[in-house]
């Protein structure tokens, strides 16, 4: 069974699907830890974020693996090494709506996602996964919050993660984020007409979780 969830950023899509995956006995994939990992190899590389010929064929040439730790948080290999808090440092959040926006390097990274889907049942979390990756998936949720407590979530997660930010700042680069994540021509953040719609503002995590678990159960 595919369960896709989508929604911008900071609407506590991850925390919910990794917990969510937990509970079902499923396997996790961040897509959008896919999009982060190629992000850094092409800042590694010096590749300017303009050279999308480069990005595209990086994005050809890297193997990523996302590795399931159901007692901690999920690991990300990029190429073998393990770059799981690298990925979520600021000058990767700032470039990697620019790479996800190619259409080349979607293609790629869609692929890669399919390939981790067909393992068996999964859940994943990104912004394309219920219209493009997997249309068919058999339970698919938008996960919303308002802007405001988006900015807060996403605040309160940078600092657990040790990162000095000011919170004007995250609010700046979610609104750009969004505004990339969804007007860029391939496949835009949108919900999807099957996906069932939670406005996750003055809900627990706990309280998402649940809602969503009995849906699955129950096939509502
Ligand atoms: O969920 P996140 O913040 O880790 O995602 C990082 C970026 O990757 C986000 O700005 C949009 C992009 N992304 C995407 O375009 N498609 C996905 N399936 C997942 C993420």
């Amino acid at each position: 069974m595919i369960i896709a969830i989508d929604g911008p950023a900071g609407a506590g899509k991850s925390t919910v699907a990794k917990i969510l995956a937990k509970k079902l006995s499923f396997l996790y994939i961040d897509t959008g830890a896919m999009y982060r990992a190629l992000t850094l190899k092409a800042l590694e590389n010096n590749v300017p974020m303009g050279n999308e010929a480069e990005i595209i064929r990086l994005a050809g040439r890297i193997k990523i693996d996302l590795v399931n730790n159901p007692d901690g948080p999920l690991r990300v290999l990029l190429d073998g090494q393990d770059v799981s808090l690298l990925i979520r440092q600021p000058r990767i959040t700032q470039f990697v709506s620019d790479v996800a926006k190619i259409k080349e390097v979607r293609q790629i990274l869609v692929k890669m996602q399919r390939e981790f889907g067909e393992k068996g049942d999964c859940v994943l979390d990104g912004r394309d996964i219920g219209t493009v990756v997997f249309p068919y998936a058999q339970k698919k949720f938008f996960i919303d919050a308002s802007a405001d407590e988006r900015v807060k979530r996403r605040y309160k997660e940078l600092k657990g993660l040790g990162q000095e930010v000011a919170e004007n700042e995250v609010a700046k680069d979610l609104a750009n984020r969004d505004k990339i994540d969804s007007t860029r021509q391939a496949s835009p953040l949108r919900q999807a007409p099957d996906a069932i719609y939670i406005d996750t503002t003055n809900l627990s995590i706990e309280e998402v979780v649940e809602k969503m678990f009995n849906l699955v159960k129950t096939n509502g």
